[in-house]
């Protein structure tokens, strides 16, 4: 598919900070993602009711350099942090003299298709949780031990062994339980923000295909996170990219765990439903 007009406020923008309208424009590429001789989905039709007509993964648009270090999780820089936790998995720490292995077992047991169904509703919280709310939950209350930091290797890593266990499986949350939520992060989606008065989806909806500054736009989906990027030369949060994103339209971003990001990621989630789970995914 190639997109290759510039609409509306990308337009204005391209006078300021995106590279000239008149730069080649190249649409995602045709590779499959085969990982371990296994195919994961990463374009499928979108269903009826959906804004977009198919959903492909960020994965599409990258270069084939990048491509390949997902593609071999023996290049995938994202697996240092998968291996250490692992060790942290059956690490005791806190009051309770529990480690995760104590209650949830083996890992690539237990935690499959866990990480699709994120974010879920949590009753005693009274509001979905993020994968990383869940972990944090579990080492508070359950092992008496402190909350990791949202963005610290611990918890990097923690999310991206829980998230493994579901790769290749669809995204599916529950539409349900998040509606409102869901709603309420379409709507910071839609809206202009910051002083480049732009919204999520000027950039991931109206022109993913297109090129801005030397990067090829995706759709912005969030399957594959925690993600090794190599510009930040390091794993980093979806909640990281989210921030990323609303800094470079130079607007006030919100925290990562905060309720309007959690928002964003079921809106997100949801439009992603049916794309594969690729955690952890390597991107530019
Ligand atoms: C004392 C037992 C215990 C320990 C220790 C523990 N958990 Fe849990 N964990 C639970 C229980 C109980 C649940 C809730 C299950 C449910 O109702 O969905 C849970 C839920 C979770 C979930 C959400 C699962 C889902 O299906 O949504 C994740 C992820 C998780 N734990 C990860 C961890 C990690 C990582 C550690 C170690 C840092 C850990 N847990 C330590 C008992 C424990
Ligand atoms: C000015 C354009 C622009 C806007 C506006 C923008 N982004 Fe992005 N975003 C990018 C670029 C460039 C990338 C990196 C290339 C890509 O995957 O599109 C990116 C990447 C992402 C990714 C990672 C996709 C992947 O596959 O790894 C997510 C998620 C994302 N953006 C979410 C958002 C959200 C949420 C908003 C609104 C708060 C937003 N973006 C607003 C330009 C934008």
């Amino acid at each position: 598919m190639k997109k290759t007009t510039l609409k509306g406020a990308v337009a204005a923008l391209a006078l300021t900070a995106v590279a000239a309208a008149g730069q080649a424009v190249a649409g995602p590429d045709e590779d499959e993602l085969v990982i371990d001789g296994e195919t994961i989905v990463t374009r499928v039709a979108a269903p009826e009711d959906h804004p977009l007509d198919e959903l492909i993964s960020g994965w599409r648009f990258r270069s084939d350099e990048t491509q390949a270090l997902q593609m071999d999780d023996f290049e995938n820089p994202a697996m240092v942090l998968v291996d250490q936790a692992r060790d942290l998995w059956a690490e005791v720490d806190g009051s309770e003299g529990k480690a995760c292995e104590s209650c949830h077992m083996d890992v690539e047991e237990t935690m499959v298709g866990v990480r699709a169904g994120y974010p879920k509703w949590n009753e005693a919280a009274g509001k979905p949780f993020s994968l990383e709310h869940a972990i944090n939950a579990c080492r508070t209350e359950r092992m008496g031990a402190e909350a990791w930091k949202w963005e610290s290797d611990q918890m990097l890593g923690m999310t991206a062994l829980v998230g493994l266990q579901s790769r290749g499986m669809p995204v599916d949350i529950d539409d349900d339980a998040l509606s409102d939520w869901i709603e309420q992060g379409k709507e910071l989606y839609y809206t202009r923000v910051g002083q480049l008065d732009m919204s999520c989806a000027h950039c991931h909806e109206d022109n993913y295909g297109n090129m801005i500054r030397a990067d090829h736009l995706s759709q912005g989906h969030v399957n594959g996170f925690p993600v090794y990027r190599l510009k930040w030369q390091k794993v980093g949060s979806m909640h990281r990219r989210f921030k990323g994103c609303m800094d470079n339209i130079r607007a006030e971003p919100y925290k990562r765990g905060s309720d309007e990001f959690v928002a964003l990621e079921a809106y997100l989630a949801w439009r992603g439903q049916g794309l594969s789970v690729e955690t952890p995914a390597v991107r530019n």
